[in-house]
Order: C-alpha cells, then structure tokens, then sequence
C-alpha cells in the first residue's frame, strides 16, 4: 500500500465556532493505484486531499497516515497556481530545482508540450496547454502521487479528454499512483479504479468502481448518478436532482448527516447513536450503464 489514511479529521476554530469539513475520512491508495474521491461541492474532498500533504494551515488535524510517498498536486485552475509574469520554462526550472534535475525540454516533451512552450508566458498558452505546464511541473518533482483535484472541469470535453489520458499514460509510464478528485462520474469511470464517495465530511461508500456504479448501496451515491445525464433518456425527462444542499461544517445534522436530503431517511437515521446507514445492507441494481 502507497497511503493508507485513517479517520482523518480536519477542524478549524473560526469566530468562537466550530467548524469540521473533513470529520472522519478513511481511505487507501495502492502502489499505481487509480483512486478517485467523488462528491457534491463542499464536501471536504479538497481539505482531504491537501490534509495528506500536509498543506492545511491553522487547523486541528487528527487521525493516522501510513506511507510517505511524495506527493504532487495539479488543481482546477492552471491560471491561479502559474505565475502570470513568469515563462513557463522558469516556473518548470523551480519545480525541478525542488524535485530531481530533470531536463525543462523533456518535461514538456513528456506532456505533449514543444520546447518552444518554455519561452511563453501563461496567457499566451490556452488552457489545455497551461494545465500540461502544471502537469510539467507536477511531473518535476518525480512524485510517487499525484493529485489531480478537479484537474479538467475548466476545459473543454476534447482538451479535457487530452489532458486525463495524458495523465494516464504518464502514471502508466512511471508507476505513479493517482488520486482524482472530481463530481463528474463519467470520467470516474473512465480514469479510475476504485472510487470513495464523500458526503459531509465522511467517506459513506467505496469500492471498485464498476461495482459501485453499477450497484450503488448509499442513497447519496445513488443520488450522484441518478443525476447524471443520460443519452438514452427521453429528450424531455427531467433530470434527478438531490434536493437541497450540503450543510456547512459547522452545522452538521445529528445523526446521518444526509437525512435532510434523502427520500429513505426514518426517525433512526436522525437519531445521535447513528451508525450505518440501512441501505448499505441492501443490494441495488439501479446503477450506471458502464
Ligand atoms: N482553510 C479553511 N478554513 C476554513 N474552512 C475551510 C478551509 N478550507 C475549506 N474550508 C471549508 O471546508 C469545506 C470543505 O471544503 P473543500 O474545499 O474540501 O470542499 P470540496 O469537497 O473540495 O468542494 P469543491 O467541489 O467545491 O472543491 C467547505 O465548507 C469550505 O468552506
Ligand atoms: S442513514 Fe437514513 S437518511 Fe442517511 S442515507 Fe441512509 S436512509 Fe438516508
Ligand atoms: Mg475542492
């Protein structure tokens, strides 16, 4: 095992009030394991993934991580983490003065990028060609994980396509472990292996994907895919939404923190000595069509 993360718990003391975004996350990431964290927005994927890295500032953090891999991280939007006024080449150099001295020229070779990239500044690179220049960068410091966090939702579907299976090929190449923090299970299915699906803070499903999809226990993970659009829908169906929003972390339902939202919940989901949710007993056969 790369990672294994155990009951990590992520609090933050904000104006007298309590706030806990991760509360309690479990999960494992195999050597070249292709791990996807899934869930609505605001749900603690982020804090999880940048808690690991120890890259959380002025919060309390508990729990236990086993394994030290090195971690790179790409983020959703190339043009906040690239320096506007630096050349991509220069900002490639920094990565590689903290990682191994790889060639600038190769990294961006190895990214579908020409040598040439390396004289430009981001805003004369499109958004594909930025998020392989923070690939590049990523790839810099010979990371044994890589975390792509929402790495593609500002692309287009074809440069998003590009850039993901650009990063399989990559983590193919060099053993490299990835973790993909994304809402969109399309591409779930596509790029990964096994996926935990995260709702208020806590992990409340996993498994390998093709089985999860295709039979989701956890009415918030059926609820995901419910709302994923389908192509064999009739044109004017509506599509299923999960009514309501996340809760903020300082304000956490008690019990199962899903009852507010769920079409199953009973007088047991809302009481405090909560545990498991009923439905994980129960197999279902509406998935997703893989
Ligand atoms: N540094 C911080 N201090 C206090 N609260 C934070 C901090 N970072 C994140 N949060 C809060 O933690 C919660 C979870 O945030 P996180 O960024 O992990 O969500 P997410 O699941 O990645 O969502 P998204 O899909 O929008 O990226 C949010 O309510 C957010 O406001
Ligand atoms: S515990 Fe109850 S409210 Fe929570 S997801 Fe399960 S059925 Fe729904
Ligand atoms: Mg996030």
């Amino acid at each position: 095992m790369l990672l294994k993360v155990e009951h990590l718990r992520v609090a933050f003391h904000l104006e007298g009030r309590l706030s806990v975004p991760v509360r309690d996350v479990s999960f494992e990431i195999p050597e070249n394991g292709r791990v996807a964290l899934v869930g609505e927005s605001g749900c603690g994927k982020s804090l999880s993934a940048l808690s690991i890295g120890g890259l959380v500032d002025r919060a309390d953090i508990s729990g236990r991580i086993t394994g030290s891999p090195r971690i790179s991280y790409i983020f959703q939007n190339p043009m906040q983490s690239l320096n506007p006024v630096m050349r991509a080449g220069a900002q490639i150099e920094e990565a590689v003065r903290a990682g191994e001295r790889a060639e600038v020229a190769a990294l961006l070779e190895s990214v579908g990028l020409p040598r040439e990239t390396a004289r430009k500044y981001p805003c004369q690179l499109s958004g594909g060609q930025q998020q392989r220049v923070m690939i590049a960068m990523a790839l810099a410091a010979a990371p044994d994980l890589l975390v792509a966090d929402e790495p593609t939702t500002a692309l287009d579907v074809t440069t998003q396509k590009e850039v993901l299976d650009l990063v399989d090929r990559i983590a193919d190449e060099r053993g490299m472990a990835v973790l993909f923090i994304t809402h969109n299970l399309g591409l779930v299915a596509e790029h990964s292996k096994l996926m935990n699906v995260m709702y208020a803070g806590e992990i409340v499903e996993r498994g390998p994907v093709a089985e999860v999809l295709a039979h989701p226990r956890h009415p918030y993970t059926r609820g995901l895919i419910a709302a994923v659009p389908r192509l064999d829908a009739p044109k004017d169906a509506p599509l299923a939404d999960i009514p309501g929003t996340v809760p903020a972390p300082w304000d956490w339902p008690v019990g199962c923190a899903f009852h507010p939202r769920c079409a199953m919940a009973d007088e047991t989901c809302t009481s405090p000595s909560f545990k498991t949710c009923r439905a994980m007993f129960a197999v279902s056969g509406a998935g997703f069509n893989l």
